[in-house]
């Protein structure tokens, strides 16, 4: 793969997509089989987090050792940058000991920042603006579902509607409808559309999105119904107000009875339960929200593996 970094889906061309994916396959079929991988064998990655986290801690831990490498936990506030040691002597000291930074943050300037003076490659694990690895094993947890060829993607118009909040994880899935042939549409209440400048970006390189206000009309067509939390992490004195004005937007059983009945629904969790969608829901028999965790795994070593592997 060209690409140094995964900072954003925009950065990856189209055929960097799609390599993702077959290493993905490669990597979990192996593991399925009980076959070791060990191609970062001797590598190190350090994972700098100032948000909590489970499933990408779990899932970069897990995944480096399995491709035999070793994975270091950075709670940001342990480290010297958390004193005041810039961003960039971090980058060029973190690069004499390690093979690459996975980073969960808030601002995603300190992101691009990391990456402009590391030279190591640099994953975002989540930051305000965006969550790469989170839709790109969401759209591996699709290929497999809807038996796509990983290989080359045909998705067919395959519309994914994701109700409420336009935050990090809606930002990256419309960076990704630039790149692979599905159809998005975000239904969110007004005030919390997608950031402006990544909607017009995709728009201007042909992605098929659109806005929707109505969530009855909005999940009448969709193959594949998304939420999130309407409070994501750093907006937590918003708290009160947003569960107010995303009220109308919970996907519960009298929405899903306006869905297609093959219609899946998925969340990227962690899931406020009882606030942007039911148990019901989300235990429910079109739910494959534990196949995206899963999946988090097996996409993530195969970035990893393309990133630091060779
Ligand atoms: N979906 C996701 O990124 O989960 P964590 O916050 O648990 O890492
Ligand atoms: N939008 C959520 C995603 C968590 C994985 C947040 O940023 O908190």
């Amino acid at each position: 793969m060209e690409s140094q970094d995964l900072i954003n889906i925009s950065d990856l061309t189209t055929t960097e997509v799609m390599e993702v994916f077959s290493e993905t396959k490669k990597l979990k079929d192996s593991l399925k089989k009980g076959k070791s991988t060990p191609v970062l064998a001797g590598k190190a990655m350090g994972m700098i987090f100032h948000k909590p986290s489970t499933r990408t801690r779990v899932s970069f831990e897990v995944g480096m050792y399995q491709l035999g490498g070793y994975a270091l936990y950075l709670s940001g506030s342990d480290l010297q940058l958390g004193r005041g040691e810039t961003i960039s002597d971090t980058a060029r000291t973190l690069s004499r000991y390690l093979n690459g930074i996975m980073i969960r943050t808030f601002n995603h300037q300190d992101v691009v920042e990391l990456a402009r003076h590391a030279t190591i490659p640099v994953i975002n694990g989540l930051t305000d603006l965006s969550h790469p690895c989170q839709v790109l094993g969401d759209l591996y947890t699709i290929i497999e579902h809807f038996k796509i060829n990983p290989a080359k993607p045909k998705f067919n118009g395959l519309k994914v509607v994701f109700l409420g909040d336009g935050n990090n994880v809606a930002n990256s899935w419309v960076e990704a409808a630039a790149k692979l042939d599905f159809s998005f549409a975000i239904c969110p209440p007004s005030g919390y559309e997608p950031n402006k400048q990544i909607w017009q970006a995709s728009e201007e390189a042909g992605a098929h999105i659109s806005v929707e206000r109505d969530p009855k009309k909005a999940v009448a067509d969709a193959d594949i119904i998304y939420t999130d939390v309407w409070t994501s992490m750093g907006q937590e004195k918003e708290r009160d107000k947003r569960l107010r004005v995303f009220a109308p937007f919970q996907l519960n059983s009298s929405l899903m009875a306006k869905a297609k009945k093959s219609a899946k629904v998925m969340h990227c969790l962690p899931a406020h339960r009882g606030e942007e969608a039911t148990d019901e829901v989300l235990d429910g028999p079109t739910s494959i929200i534990f196949d995206q965790a899963e999946n988090r795994l097996h996409v993530q070593k195969g970035i990893m593996s393309l990133l630091m592997g060779g």
